[in-house]
């Protein structure tokens, strides 16, 4: 086929593929896709998946310390929820040819980002509180908007993913309402975990929109709804006002509503931090990615025997 055709036809499939995103159509694993649109979404959603897996570690350090059966219950099913996730979303990244293995090493190999807000040490029982309260409700916040995400396995295994976070946010406010109606030390341990969370939790959308190299084609490809920025503040806007139940405080004395544009206005971010986190210089990254790879090493004899079973499935079958 000559070249003039061959650039014919691949403007034509660029043409259906846009009219898809534009006509709010999902794109599936055998449609036509351009390269980077490939590229981006297995990057961002594989991402995610490690983010997931990654996620458990802060929370699991605390289930053999959790104050009473009913807790230690509750982490145990929510910890348990987020390693779901992580197989949901590898697969999703799956059905855009990446390999599960080639994933896994790109985290371990440190090629591969998660979220930095795995990187902070859980450092008592009201981080499960924060954590299930201000990161699951960060996640949530940029998931539901994930929900209408243009590649339709990611889509449609936010629907599922979301069901269960919201389970997740509710168990850590919930948590954190029993302590901050506690004794003065409980109260003490609740303040104290917020204010450790609070500004991580708004570094999970990302950096500011001038400086989100992704964002521009992720928004014109629907692969993003919403801005860094826009979730970010309708986070602080939701926060902000929940806080007030628990009768804490966030750490950000320039947190203050702005009736003019109907938003919180906040306190600047430590975006030097930020940045230090997401190239592997937080508190936790090296402890979070050895813990990766030592669990990965000695789950190799359960991948081994599974890959046995099935393949001796497999002989059974064709012999029959
Ligand atoms: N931590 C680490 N890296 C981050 C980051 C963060 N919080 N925010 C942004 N980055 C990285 C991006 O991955 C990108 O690097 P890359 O091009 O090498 O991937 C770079 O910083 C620039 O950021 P962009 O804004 O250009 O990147 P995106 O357009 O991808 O937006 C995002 C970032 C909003 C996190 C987007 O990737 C996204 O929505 N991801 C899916 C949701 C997700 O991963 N959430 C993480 C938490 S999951 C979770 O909390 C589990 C829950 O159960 C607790």
């Amino acid at each position: 086929m000559s070249s003039t055709l061959i650039d014919l036809n691949h403007t034509q499939e660029e043409k259906i593929f846009q009219d898809k995103i534009d006509g709010e159509l999902k794109i599936e694993p055998k449609d036509w896709m351009p390269d980077a649109y490939r590229k981006t979404n297995i990057r961002q959603i594989s991402q995610h998946a490690h983010s997931e897996v990654v996620g458990m570690l802060p929370e699991g350090n605390w289930i053999t310390r959790a104050p009473s059966l009913k807790r230690k219950a509750i982490l145990i099913a929510k910890v348990q929820d987020e390693a779901g996730h992580g197989l949901y979303l590898y697969s999703a990244a799956e059905t855009l040819g990446q390999s599960r293995d080639e994933m896994i090493a790109d985290l371990h190999s440190g090629k591969a980002k998660y979220s930095s807000i795995f990187n902070y040490p859980s450092l008592s029982w009201a981080d499960m509180g924060a954590i299930g309260w201000l990161v699951d409700g960060a996640a949530i916040m940029n998931q539901v908007m994930l929900t209408r995400t243009s590649y339709g396995p990611y889509a449609r295994a936010m629907v599922r993913i979301c069901k269960e976070e919201s389970f997740h946010q509710r168990q850590g406010f919930e948590a954190l309402l029993v302590l901050s109606k506690g004794t003065a030390e409980q109260k003490a341990m609740c303040q104290d975990a917020i204010n450790r969370w609070w500004w991580p939790a708004l570094m999970m959308f990302g950096p500011r929109d001038s400086e989100s190299t992704n964002s521009d084609q992720s928004m014109k490809w629907k692969i993003k709804r919403k801005t860094n920025d826009e979730l970010r503040q309708n986070f602080v806007d939701m926060i902000a006002e929940q806080v007030k139940t628990l009768g804490m405080k966030l750490p950000d004395d320039k947190l203050k509503w702005n009736e003019e544009r109907k938003h919180y206005d906040f306190g600047a971010i430590n975006w030097d931090e930020f940045w230090q986190v997401v190239k592997g210089n937080g508190p936790c990254n090296k402890q979070r990615l050895d813990a990766r790879r030592k669990a990965y090493e000695a789950g190799k004899w359960v991948r081994e025997a599974a890959l046995a079973f099935s393949n001796k499935r497999k002989q059974k079958t064709s012999a029959a």
